[in-house]
């Protein structure tokens, strides 16, 4: 139920405009307070008269309506918000949000909100194909703003395509999950790691990965949202410094491991979401080495196996970027380090993983109960993971 919740409902100018109709009538019925703003295209589609009866609350179409009484406060709805859902958005919308535009109600609306933004896609294929409307859209999703679908289907042209609008089912459990997070992490202390540790060889060169961080930021970044103090741990990447988190900075799996192990001594959860270096060279060379010889051979150690060596009364969350055997090795490790979850990602897949916004994981729990989520954006795996944690955390 969603009681006391004020969901504003967006709705555009698409062809698919009339199923927001259903939409509104499934979350009032679950006791949310669904205001409705309609742009003026949104209105040749569906009449506000339908969306008026369904919810019970006036319905919005125009910022300068003398009788709205959320004329004179443009920013009302905004601050009333607990979840804005944009349900058809077109691509003229998702273009007006990319660019912080604010000349009607909906985008006003938008871009006043620190409540969670939901779209839902909806164009004819070309339109969603356009690289201006893809970096519409990894722009948006890079600030947050959750995207369902579009999916794959029959479009309004006939064609066959991407650009249709999802099941009205997926719109309405989104919201509902969005809703039930609120702050459930308010008042935790949360330590996640991030990026690829650097391992020195001499002055200018190391041992690296592909690591970009950016799951780890992620994984920050929502915990954050979800009212928790975030401690993330970081090697170097090139993502900017995410407000609201206490960042540290390291560079080699020796120095995650320092700061690590004393972040972790107030920590309900402790996520290691890096990719740490398993070996070093044993020795630093002070000078930068010459190409002197045909050959070079360099003698590497094994670094600190953190998550495997730091324990304490905290959930202990591993990744595990596989090639092979995805399950099998991730169950391994997630008792080997005896770890609450390992989420398990197939590194050969070329839609997910190192450097890329989206992924396809499986996320294993101790007691072998493997969820096999559906390709993502980062953000979106980071929040059902920390929905894990969350249920870990109220059993402890
Ligand atoms: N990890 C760690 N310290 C290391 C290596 C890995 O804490 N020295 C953590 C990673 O952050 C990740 C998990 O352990 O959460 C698994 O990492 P992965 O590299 O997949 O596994 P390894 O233990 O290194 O095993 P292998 O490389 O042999 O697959």
């Amino acid at each position: 139920m969603l009681t006391n919740k004020t969901v504003v409902l967006g709705i555009t100018g698409s062809i698919a405009a009339y199923k927001a109709v259903d939409i509104a009538s499934q979350l009032t019925e679950a006791k949310a307070k669904v205001k409705v703003i309609m742009t003026e295209a949104a209105t040749q589609f569906v009449t506000p008269l339908s969306f008026r009866s369904i919810s019970g609350e006036p319905v919005v179409t125009d910022m300068f309506e003398p009788k709205s009484e959320f004329s004179v406060q443009h920013v009302s709805l905004a601050e009333a918000a607990d979840v804005v859902v944009i349900a058809p958005a077109t691509a003229n919308v998702i273009a007006k949000l990319a660019a912080g535009i604010a000349d009607d109600m909906l985008c006003c609306t938008v871009l006043a909100t620190k409540a969670p933004v939901i779209i839902a896609p909806a164009m004819n294929v070309n339109m969603y194909e356009n690289s201006i409307t893809q970096y519409n859209i990894a722009k948006l999703k890079a600030r947050g703003f959750i995207f369902v679908g579009p999916a794959y289907g029959r479009l309004a042209s006939g064609k066959m395509g991407w650009g249709r609008f999802v099941e009205i089912r997926e719109v309405v459990d989104t919201t509902q999950q969005v809703l039930r997070r609120g702050s459930d992490l308010a008042g935790r202390h949360i330590v996640v790691t991030a990026g690829g540790t650097q391992e020195p060889i001499d002055p200018v060169r190391h041992i690296g990965n592909r690591s970009s961080g950016k799951m780890g930021y992620a994984l920050a970044e929502a915990a954050r949202d979800r009212g928790a103090d975030v401690m993330l741990i970081s090697a170097l990447t090139a993502l900017p410094r995410p407000v609201g988190v206490e960042l540290t900075e390291v560079r080699t799996a020796q120095e995650m491991y320092e700061a690590v192990a004393e972040a972790v001594a107030e920590a309900d959860a402790l996520i290691m979401a890096a990719a740490v270096a398993d070996y070093r060279p044993m020795e630093l060379s002070e000078t930068k080495i010459k190409k002197e010889t045909a050959t070079l051979t360099l003698k590497l150690e094994r670094t600190p196996d953190i998550l495997g060596d730091v324990s304490g009364d905290f959930i202990k969350v591993g990744f595990a970027a596989e090639s092979e055997n995805l399950i099998e090795n991730a169950k391994q490790k997630l008792h080997k380090k005896q770890l609450d979850l390992i989420v398990a990602n197939d590194i050969t897949a070329t839609d997910s993983g190192f450097g890329v916004d989206s992924d396809r994981v499986v996320v294993i729990s101790s007691d072998g109960k493997a969820d096999s989520l559906p390709l993502l954006p980062k953000r979106q795996v980071a929040d059902r993971i920390l929905d894990k944690v969350v249920e870990l955390l109220a059993k402890r």
